[in-house]
Parts: structure tokens; C-alpha cells; sequence
């Protein structure tokens, strides 16, 4: 693992999160793109792009396209993946900061499964939702659709639960949690005390299957998207026994019936918000 644009443990990697464990998150956003409504003259900057599936299908069918990540894993795979996309290290805690960016020339900002672990430190929302302000022309929007309230639930109690019985304090093994998950409310709060004006957003429960083949399922779920909980333990056995616990408890909740495939219940926040027109 290498670290990020902010020195943190890069957790992410494109071949476990691309191709083993979570191709359905780029897959399942026929909605959210369809609110994004890309237009051929349209100049729209990703946030949290990952390694740039999602971002490099829309790439040809818009004006301009930028993806930006905080993971040099997932901008190096992007990068060589597709070098006709323009793709960079942010970390988008401190977009307000990014002049390159913060110039009021985008049409659209578009965000897809990344805002909750953006906006995981409450000290630094604000300053995310800002450069998102920032980087748009005025009228221009911003587009999210992240974790609500209640996603993945399951899963965030049955890591802690693990930890706990690896001996970490339950206040520790909570604060580790790497997400933030609101509820549609506080999400509108935030990003209407930064200027913006809600246009629209809803939740979904999506009970969304899981891969099934080597270095995915529930295990390769909490290897991935649980890293920074693992981290909290000093050994690998360690950390090999907290998910070996958390699938042996999850076997019991998210088995189908009719077919044996593994779900997770994720609740999806979906969102429009629109710059002032009268803004610069
Ligand atoms: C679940 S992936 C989503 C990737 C992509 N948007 C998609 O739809 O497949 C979440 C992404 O958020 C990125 N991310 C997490 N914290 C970030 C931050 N502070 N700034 C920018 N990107 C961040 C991660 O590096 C990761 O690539």
C-alpha cells in the first residue's frame, strides 16, 4: 500500500475494487447518471473517481471531463488505463484550496459512491462542499450519490463487533469507521449552509449482490472497504480472525433464500443541488 495526496494508508486498489470486490458500484448508477444528465457542451469535474470506469464511459459523450481521487493507486490505474482522460491526485477534503480547480468554469460536479468517505471528518465538510461550489459556473450543479443513514449497516456493526472481541475499546473501533453516512436532512444542511440550493434527492434501500468469486464476497467487502477498522489491530491473524467473525455473523443475515447469493443492504443518498446564478 502506498499513501495518499493527505499521507494516509492508500487502501485502495483497482484490480480488489474493480474486478473482485465491488464492480457493481461503477454498474448500478443508471439513476444517478440519468440526474446528472450529461450534455455534449456540458464541462464536468468527478469527485472521488476511483479508477475511472464510470468517469471514462461518460468522457466521450460531454465537453470536458476531469476524475480526481486521493488514491495514486486508483489515479495510476485510471491513468494508464484510460491515458485520454484527464485524471489527478486531490485529496477533495481540501478542494477550496485547489486553485487549479476552484475556477468557476465547470458545468456539473459529479460524485459517485465517494462522498461519504469524503465527508468521514466533520472539520473538513464544509471546505469539500465549498470547492464543489467553487469549481462550478454559476447555475451550474452538483450531483451526488453516496451512503445514507443506515447503509451497509449490517456490516458497520458487525466489524465493530469483531474488533471488540479483538480487545478494542467499542468508542475506538467506532471512531475508525472510515464513513459518514447522513440521513437526507443533514446531507441538505450541508451542502445549503455552503450557498447552494436543493433541487432534489431521495433514498434508496438497495439490496445489492455481492461478487462471489476469489478476493471478493463478504470477505473480500470488509478486506477492502474495511481497512482502516483492520488497521486497528497490530497482527494479521488478528485481523484475519476479526473477518473471519464478521462473515461467519453475516452468513446468518445476508444469505438469499431462493438462490444462496450474498446481499448487503446499501441505502443510497441521491442528490441535485444548483449553484445561485447570480453567484461568480
Ligand atoms: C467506492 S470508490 C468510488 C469510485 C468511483 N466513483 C466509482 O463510482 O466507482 C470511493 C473513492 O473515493 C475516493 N476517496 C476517498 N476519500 C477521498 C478524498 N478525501 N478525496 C478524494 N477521493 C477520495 C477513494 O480513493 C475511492 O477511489
Amino acid at each position: 500500500m502506498t499513501s495518499t495526496a493527505s499521507n494516509k494508508t492508500d487502501i485502495w486498489s483497482a484490480d480488489s475494487y474493480g474486478t473482485k470486490v465491488a464492480p457493481f458500484v461503477a454498474a448500478m448508477t443508471t439513476k444517478i447518471v440519468e440526474w446528472l444528465d450529461p450534455q455534449p457542451e456540458d464541462e464536468i469535474l468527478d469527485i472521488g473517481c476511483g479508477e475511472g470506469v464510470l468517469t471514462a464511459k461518460m468522457a466521450p459523450h460531454v465537453g470536458r471531463m476531469v476524475g480526481i481521487d486521493a488514491s495514486p493507486n486508483m489515479i495510476d490505474s485510471f491513468n494508464k488505463t484510460f491515458p485520454d482522460v484527464d485524471a489527478r491526485v486531490v485529496d477533495c477534503r481540501h478542494l477550496d484550496r485547489d486553485a487549479s480547480l476552484c475556477t468557476a468554469s465547470f458545468d456539473k460536479v459529479f460524485s459517485n459512491a465517494a462522498l461519504h468517505w469524503i465527508l468521514r471528518d466533520e472539520n473538513t465538510r464544509a471546505n469539500t462542499i465549498r470547492g464543489c461550489y467553487d469549481a462550478l459556473k454559476p447555475g451550474g450543479l452538483l450531483v451526488s450519490e453516496s451512503g445514507a443513514l443506515g447503509n451497509v449497516a449490517e456490516v458497520h456493526a458487525a466489524i465493530i463487533g469483531a474488533l471488540v472481541h479483538q480487545g478494542i475499546p467499542v468508542d475506538v473501533a467506532r471512531d475508525a469507521s472510515p464513513w459518514w453516512f447522513p440521513s437526507i436532512e443533514a446531507m441538505r444542511t450541508l451542502v445549503e449552509g455552503q450557498g447552494f440550493r436543493w433541487v432534489r434527492g431521495e433514498v434508496e434501500l438497495r439490496q445489492t449482490e455481492l461478487t462471489s468469486g476469489e478476493g471478493g464476497g463478504i470477505e473480500g467487502w470488509v478486506r477492502l472497504f474495511g481497512a482502516n477498522f483492520l488497521e486497528l489491530l497490530p497482527t494479521q491473524d488478528r485481523k484475519d480472525a476479526a473477518v473471519n467473525e464478521v462473515v461467519q455473523v453475516l452468513e446468518g443475515v445476508g444469505r438469499r433464500q431462493h438462490d444462496g447469493a450474498f446481499t448487503v443492504n446499501y441505502v443510497r443518498l441521491r442528490f441535485v443541488a444548483q449553484k445561485d446564478f447570480e453567484s461568480k
